[in-house]
């Protein structure tokens, strides 16, 4: 199948490592052109060199902080001079804290609405004037199975993805007209750092080993085991082609099945 994605050009957020890099991998080995970014420099230059010599694509790999708007807004203003639009945006961030309610104070509620829902906003906000001039365009938020199936001990990552997914979904309507899709993608427990840290925090906090706490996520799915990175990204790629025309407003989860709901 052509996915019509080469010589479009994405801007894949949080892209260094994870799920973003995966993604990234992903629309270059299809032939887009790639802005990427993150806060740490030099593993953000390392994934920019290792996409670029693999696949050949022109990758720019931009610095920032994306619960910063200054950053976001540095960022768009690179994407724009190097590449003139963006076709694809995939957004993305680095997790929330997990803790109960009563252990995050009102500054961790505001930072995780910067981080997770703003810079949704911010990157959309950036991006749309051109994909309407263009009469195309691709925006797939990476969001959480969560939003179906709340996780426990994850209440900020819970909450704001809840918002995220509110506002896509009135986006979408807004701007159907105009060729444009908004789509989020749900992943359920795949093998990334982020997944490390949650485990290292379950042990410390539950009292049982790291293995452990991957064995019950591993029970939680029909499939008995994590997702791979990969797995994830095969589903944002066509979202993100010329081939998911006709798919837009939805939320969909790469998860082995860990969802119980029907729909
Ligand atoms: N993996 C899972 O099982 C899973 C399941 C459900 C939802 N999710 C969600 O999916 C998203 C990606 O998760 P992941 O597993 O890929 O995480 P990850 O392995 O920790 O990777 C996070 C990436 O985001 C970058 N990043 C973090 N904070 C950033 C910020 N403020 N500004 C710019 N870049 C930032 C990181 O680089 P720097 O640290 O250098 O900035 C890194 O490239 C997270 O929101 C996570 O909560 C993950």
């Amino acid at each position: 199948m052509d996915l019509g994605l080469k010589g479009k050009t994405a801007l894949v957020a949080a892209s260094s490592r994870g799920l973003g890099r995966a993604v990234a991998d992903e629309l270059a080995r299809e032939g887009a052109n790639l802005v990427i970014c993150a806060r740490t420099v030099a593993p953000l230059e390392e994934a920019g060199r290792a996409i670029h010599d693999e696949t050949g694509v022109e990758v720019v790999a931009v610095p920032t902080d994306l619960s910063k708007p200054a950053d976001v807004a540095r960022l768009m203003e690179t994407a724009e001079s190097d590449f003139g639009k963006i076709d694809v945006l995939i957004t993305n961030t680095g997790g929330p804290p997990p803790g109960p309610f009563e252990s995050h104070s009102v500054e961790a509620w505001s930072t995780a609405v910067e981080q997770n829902l703003n810079s949704v906003l911010n990157l959309t906000r950036a991006v749309l004037p051109g994909m309407k001039k263009a009469g195309w365009g691709r925006i797939i938020n990476i969001t959480s199975v969560a939003v179906k199936q709340p996780i426990d001990g994850l209440i900020l990552s819970n909450a704001v993805r809840a918002a995220v997914t509110g506002f896509a979904k009135t986006l979408a309507n807004e701007v159907a007209a105009d060729g444009i899709t908004v789509n989020n993608v749900m992943p359920g427990f795949t093998k990334t750092e982020r997944l490390d840290s949650l485990a290292a925090n379950i042990s410390e906090t539950q009292g049982i080993t790291v293995e452990e706490a991957f064995d019950r996520w591993k029970s939680q799915s029909p499939m008995g085991r994590i997702g791979e990175p990969t797995e994830f990204a095969a589903l944002v790629t066509f979202l993100a082609s010329e081939r998911a025309s006709y798919i837009t407003g939805t939320s969909i989860p790469v998860d082995g099945g860990f969802i119980q709901a029907l729909l």
